[in-house]
C-alpha cells in the first residue's frame, strides 16, 4: 500500500533523512519510532505530498507522490504534528469545511461528520470554537479531520501527544480497530506506544533506519543476552582487557558484587561460550555466568545512540534491510 524507496531529504547542506526505505502492507499498522529530530515528521510530510523528497520515490496505493499527488492525497488522512485546525470555527463548522474540501456533501457528509465526532468523543464540544478548546481536544479534532473521509491510508504524526491517559488508551484502541481495513503509519518517540498498537516498528535515528522489526521480535531480541554477568573467584588486573578482546564485546563494567563483571555485547551476539572459554583458559575461577535481559528502553537507547555521528548497529541493520528480512532473523543466534 505504501512503498518508500531510498528517500533522502536535504535542507541546504543538512540531510534530514538519508536513504530511507520501507513499506507498509494493506491493513498493517506501522510505528515510526525515533528520538527528537530523527526525521519522522520529514518522512511523513513527503509521504503525504506536503513536500517532495530530494531523492527517491514514494508510492501510495500504486500512485507516485511526485507524479500524481492528488490521487495520493485522496487516499490519505493526515494528522500533522500541529493539527491544522482553524481557531475561529466551531468543531462542526471546521469538520464540515474539511469534508467539503474533500468533495463530500449532503447526507454523506452528515453521516461521516457524526461518525467521526462519535469516534473521537467530540459530541460535547461540537458547537464550541476550536480556539477555546484544550490542547487534547484540539488533537482529537485533528484526528477527526484525518478520519473524516475514511481513507485507506492514515499518516498520524504523534497522534496521542497532549492527550490524557484515558484518551491515550482510547486512541490506541481506535488505531488498533483500523488495522486490517486501513494502512496506518504513526510516529512516536514512546516505545510502549509503538509496541502497544502496531504490527511492525521502524526505528529511525539521525535520519536513517536503524532497525525494523515486529514488537514480538523486538521483545525476543531483548530476551537474547545483550549483557552477560560473570562472577570470578580471582580478579587479575588484565581480565578486563582480555574480555574486551573478544569480538562482539563492547564494554566491561564492574558488577554490583565483589568479583562480578558485567559484559556488554553487540546486539544479537550470544558470547557465553566464548566468555566461558576465556575465563576457564585463564584460570580465573568461574563461579557464575548468566545473561541479563535488556529492557525495551535499553535497546532503543542503544539503537539510537550516536557514536562518530553514526547510529550503532547501522551497518548490520542496513544490510538486513537490503535483504528485506526483519533484523531479528539476522541477529538470532
Ligand atoms: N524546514 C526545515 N529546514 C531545515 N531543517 C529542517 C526543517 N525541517 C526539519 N529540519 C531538520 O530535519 C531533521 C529532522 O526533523 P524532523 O522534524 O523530521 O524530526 P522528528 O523525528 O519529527 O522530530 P520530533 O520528534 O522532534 O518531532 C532535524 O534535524 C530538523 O532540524
Ligand atoms: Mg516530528
Amino acid at each position: 500500500m505504501i512503498d518508500v524507496q531510498n528517500i533522502t531529504k536535504r535542507y541546504g547542506h543538512h540531510t534530514a533523512i538519508d536513504r530511507v526505505t520501507f513499506s507498509v502492507a494493506k491493513g498493517e499498522v506501522l510505528a515510526f519510532l525515533g528520538p527528537n529530530g530523527a526525521g519522522k515528521t520529514t518522512t511523513m510530510r513527503i509521504l503525504t505530498c506536503f513536500m517532495p523528497a530530494t531523492e527517491g520515490t514514494v508510492r501510495v496505493a500504486g500512485f507516485d507522490c511526485a507524479d500524481q499527488p492528488l490521487e495520493v492525497k485522496r487516499r490519505i488522512g493526515y494528522l500533522p504534528e500541529t493539527p491544522p485546525v482553524y481557531q475561529e470555527l466551531t468543531v462542526t463548522e471546521y469538520l464540515t469545511f474539511v469534508g467539503q474540501l474533500r468533495g463530500m456533501g449532503g447526507r454523506n457528509l452528515t453521516s461521516a461528520l457524526d461518525q467521526s465526532i462519535g469516534r473521537l468523543e467530540l459530541g460535547s464540544v461540537r458547537h464550541r470554537l476550536i480556539g477555546n478548546l484544550s490542547r487534547g481536544y484540539r488533537q482529537r479534532v485533528g484526528l477527526a479531520q484525518a478520519l473524516l473521509h475514511d481513507p485507506p491510508v492514515l499518516i498520524l504524526d504523534e497522534p496521542t501527544i497532549g492527550l490524557d491517559p484515558k484518551q491515550i488508551i482510547e486512541i490506541r484502541e481506535l488505531i488498533k480497530s483500523l488495522a486490517g481495513s486501513h494502512s496506518v503509519i504513526l510516529s512516536t518517540h514512546i516505545l510502549p506506544e509503538a509496541t502497544a498498537v502496531c504490527q511492525r516498528v521502524v526505528i529511525i535515528s539521525g535520519g536513517r533506519i536503524v532497525a525494523e522489526d515486529s514488537p514480538e521480535q523486538l521483545s525476543a531480541r531483548l530476551r537474547q543476552s545483550e549483557k552477560i554477568s560473570v562472577t570470578l573467584k580471582s580478579f587479575p588486573v588484565d581480565c578486563n582487557a582480555k574480555l574486551r578482546e573478544i569480538p562482539g564485546v563492547l564494554n566491561v563494567f564492574p558488577g554490583e558484587r565483589a568479583g562480578m563483571l558485567l559484559i556488554e555485547c553487540a546486539l544479537g551476539r550470544d558470547l557465553r561460550d566464548e566468555i566461558a572459554r576465556v575465563v576457564v583458559s585463564n584460570h580465573w575461577g568461574l563461579l557464575e555466568l548468566r545473561t541479563i535481559s535488556m529492557t525495551l528502553e535499553d535497546v532503543f537507547l542503544r539503537l539510537t545512540r550516536h557514536e562518530d555521528g553514526l547510529p550503532q548497529q547501522l551497518e548490520h541493520t542496513q544490510a538486513t534491510a537490503h535483504k528485506g528480512a526483519p533484523a531479528s532473523q539476522e541477529t538470532a543466534p
